[in-house]
């Protein structure tokens, strides 16, 4: 059977997405169909539409989600129908150079769906990385469901799917940031502010949140920075030196993803410190280092993809936290809205008013 949906699609680079009937197939071997209740605007969805990502057009948006497992094919044995599910994009394959030297979080044959989900017309559709989840159902790989406990709220608990997770494994899994640490976050959207969060958690002393959105610095406050620098009025990197006792923080994290914040990040450090890039630079951008600086402030220059995480490890662990009230993840939704109104959360999110505006079907 093919499943009717409602569904977001960009249809061409940088035009307003639309609002259309797709088309998703029932499950095969190895897949899950699922009924999706959540689904967070994230800014990769933003990349995607203004092409940012790659041309692979028409794309189905949307890739935040929670939703229930609604049938399974063949050979599927971690879900079953009913189960409240995270969808994650990074379904580890097991088997991988790096899965089999047991670092599984950089995956290299992470898997999705393999039937295609499609226009009316039968045009197949690029689904958000590998997912495609602002529409009713979504189609995707099994091993991209990651079964959580089901009293959590599906619009606070699809956010682990991508930039909460991305934003609080970038400090805490990639920066390995603990207790006693200092860290700098640069940029505090919802992957920055998850950043902040996850320092929290972790039992760092001093989290510095840097933005050039007021509005931002003051709800980092809420998130547990313990200071906060404006870095339109300030430079960044003397300001993060003089609040770390002149050194520069043990990590920054750069969850904006441009030449100059990385550099701020660069400096930012103490010597052997970390700087972790989350934020996802576009193609066109390039980055110039004296090479002698690289070299002689030492440390560690690291790339977080999806926060180093392990879904089935971490989602579980996060969602605990959150339903314990050690973690605040539902203060990440700043607005629900419904499938009509995601072009108008790319606006609202482009201007700095929201951290996530998320669909709930
Ligand atoms: N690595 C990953 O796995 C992963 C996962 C999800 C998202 N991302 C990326 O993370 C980035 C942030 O995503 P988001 O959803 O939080 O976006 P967002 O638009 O909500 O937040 C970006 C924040 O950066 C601030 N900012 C912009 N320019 C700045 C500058 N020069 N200095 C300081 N702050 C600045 C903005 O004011 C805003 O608060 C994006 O590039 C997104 O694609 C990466
Ligand atoms: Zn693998
Ligand atoms: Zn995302």
């Amino acid at each position: 059977m093919t499943h009717e949906v409602r569904a977001v699609v960009a249809r061409q680079k940088g035009a307003p997405v639309s609002v259309e009937t797709i088309l998703v197939p029932d499950p095969g071997p190895g897949e899950a169909l699922v009924r999706v209740q959540a689904c967070g605007v994230c800014h990769t969805d933003l990349h995607y539409r203004e092409g940012g990502i790659n041309d692979a057009f028409p794309f189905l948006l949307g890739h935040e989600a929670a939703g229930i497992v609604e049938s399974v094919g063949e050979g599927v044995t971690d879900v079953a129908p009913g189960d409240f599910v995270v969808l994650n994009w990074r379904a580890v394959c097991g088997t991988c150079r790096a899965c089999s030297k047991g670092k599984p979080w950089y995956c290299f044959a992470t898997h999705n769906a393999t039937q295609p989900m499609t226009l009316a017309d039968g045009t197949p559709l690029s689904p958000a990385l590998g997912i495609g989840a602002f529409a009713e159902k979504t189609l995707v790989a099994a091993g991209q469901c990651t079964k959580v406990d089901s009293t959590a709220s599906p619009a606070a608990a699809g956010l682990l799917g991508c930039g909460v997770m991305a934003g609080f494994g970038a400090a805490v899994n990639t920066g390995g940031v603990g207790r006693g640490d200092s860290i700098a976050v640069i940029g505090c959207g919802g992957v920055g502010m998850a950043a902040i969060a996850g320092a929290k958690v972790a039992g760092a002393s001093r989290i510095i949140a840097v933005d050039v959105d007021e509005r931002k610095l003051k709800w980092a406050e809420q998130f547990g920075a313990t200071d906060t620098v404006d870095s339109s009025r300030t430079d960044a990197v003397e300001a993060i030196r003089e609040l770390t006792g002149g050194f520069g923080a043990d990590v920054v994290v750069d969850a904006v993803g441009r030449p100059e914040t990385f550099k701020q990040a660069f400096y930012a450090r103490d010597l052997a410190g970390t700087a972790v890039l989350v934020g996802v630079p576009t193609p066109d951008l390039t980055l110039d280092l004296p090479l002698l600086d690289v070299f002689g402030r030492g440390g560690a220059l690291k790339s977080s993809w999806y926060g180093d995480c392990l879904p089935s490890r971490d989602f579980p662990a996060l969602i605990d936290l959150y339903l314990q009230g050690r973690f605040d993840l539902g203060d990440f939704v700043t607005e629900t809205i419904t499938l009509d109104d995601v072009e108008a959360a790319f606006a609202k999110m482009h201007h700095g008013d929201v951290l996530r505006s998320v669909v709930v079907l």
